[in-house]
């Protein structure tokens, strides 16, 4: 029996993809090796409300030399970390030599504004790669996970933090206990634990399956992280829905009793309970509309394979190996995938197989149609291919319901 990774309950499995590869794992085409697979299936515990994956991947597994994703991809991401940073500096960093600490901190995509500021920070990243990418540009980084043992270590040499801040990581973290332990030891009296996340709210809106992959371990709601602080000693004194990724959230935590809760958390608070998002009724509804978005995106890509209607993808996501796994897509129905990631190209999806081609070399003749797995960047995306759509390219999109663009 698997226990919840918060608080010790017993998590009722309500969505189950079957076997999957891991998201991020991209393969050199000649390369014979077994592809590492797991069950991927969440469920939903009935004690704490947290939403979690079923079987946990081993963190170095995912987290190590050879981790391909890189933040700075997208521009609208970069101006997102660089007014995120700007609005830290303005507010909790504004006091005499403030101290920041990044969990999860890649590229750099957001410190690098805090260095420019002149603001004491350390980027936590396990993944050697990407750190490098922001040690060459002057970014402090220490190339470890963060969990209780390294924040004890960080807190000696650097003394206590007045912003500990994590995106799109958090949620990539089971060992909460350890991250909270780490939090309690390194934070100052007064200061603010951080993170933005994918939102199950939106995700279960927009029936967004595919958020959900290995490295999304958690799928948070304002209830469940307050309920996740409230067990660690800490509370959610603030939430902001964020436009980003699909529809996200920012947690603020502070210590227990620190700081007044502002009005955003009440509201959000009721709007959940509204939405049943704590409810097993409410995610086996979406896991029948997953089910029905894979038959009708199935049955899309099999008429136009018939028809002999030539079909490829856009963005290699962490998030298309859920889709293309789950859903059997493989190079005879899409024939490839173009990326602006370098290392992604050239390789293959994991588990699916379709080849990954440079997005920079995109040019006529173009497919018919072009399924959007990066549907997360959809308006920067489709801005940059105007002219396959002008060439009468039609984009195929799966959320909230399979249609064409
Ligand atoms: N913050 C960036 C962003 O929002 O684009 C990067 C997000 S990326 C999806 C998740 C990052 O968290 C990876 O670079 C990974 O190496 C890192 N990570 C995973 N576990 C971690 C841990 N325990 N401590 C610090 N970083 C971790
Ligand atoms: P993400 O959804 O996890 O951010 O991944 C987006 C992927 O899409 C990443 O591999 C980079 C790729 N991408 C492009 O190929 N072109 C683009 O314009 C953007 C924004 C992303
Ligand atoms: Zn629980």
């Amino acid at each position: 029996m698997i226990k919840c990774r918060v608080c010790g309950g017993s998590p009722t499995e309500f969505i189950d993809f079957g076997q999957q590869p891991l998201s991020d794992a991209f393969r050199a085409p000649d390369d014979a090796t077994d592809e590492f697979f797991f069950r991927l299936a969440v469920g939903l515990c009935p004690d704490c409300t947290m939403v979690q994956l079923m079987e946990e991947v081993p963190r170095e597994r995912m987290f190590h030399e050879a981790y391909p994703y890189v933040s700075s991809g997208s521009a609208v991401m970069r101006e997102h970390f660089e007014k995120t940073a700007q609005q830290l500096l303005a507010t909790e960093l504004s006091g005499p030599d403030p101290f920041i600490v990044e969990i999860g901190s890649n590229d750099g995509v957001m410190l690098r504004t805090i260095d420019k500021a002149g603001v004491r920070h350390l980027g936590v990243e396990p993944s050697a790669s990407v750190a490098e990418l922001a040690r060459m540009q002057g970014i402090q980084v220490l190339g470890e996970f963060f969990e209780a043992s390294s924040a004890a270590r960080i807190r000696a040499e650097h003394g206590p933090a007045q912003v500990i801040y994590a995106a799109n990581t958090m949620c990539h973290i089971p060992y909460v206990e350890s991250i909270f332990q780490g939090v309690d030891t390194l934070l100052a009296p007064d200061g603010v634990f951080v993170f933005e996340d994918p939102y199950l709210g939106e995700i279960v809106a927009r029936t967004s399956f595919d958020q959900i992959y290995d490295e999304h371990f958690y799928l948070f709601t304002a209830r469940s992280v307050a309920a996740m602080a409230q067990r660690f000693g800490f509370e959610l004194v603030d939430v902001r829905q964020l436009p980003v990724h699909g529809g996200e959230v920012r947690y603020t935590l502070a210590r227990a009793g620190r700081r007044t809760p502002t009005p955003a958390v009440a509201d959000l608070l009721a709007e959940e309970a509204g939405a049943g998002l704590a409810d097993l009724t409410t995610l086996q509804r979406f896991a029948a509309a997953v089910g029905e978005v894979r038959h009708d995106l199935v049955a899309l890509l099999r008429r136009l394979r018939a028809e002999g209607r030539t079909v490829a993808a856009y963005g290699a996501t962490a998030k298309s190996a859920t889709v293309t796994n789950y859903c059997g897509i493989t190079p005879d129905l899409v024939a490839y995938v173009l990326d602006t990631t370098p290392a992604k190209q050239g390789r293959l999806t994991p588990g699916a197989h379709l080849p990954v081609r440079p997005a920079q070399e995109f040019r006529p003749p173009y497919p018919d149609y072009l399924l959007l797995f990066a549907w997360n960047h959809a308006e920067e995306i489709m801005a940059k291919e105007q002219a396959f759509r002008a060439a009468g390219g039609r984009w195929i999109r799966y959320t909230p319901t399979v249609h064409l663009v």
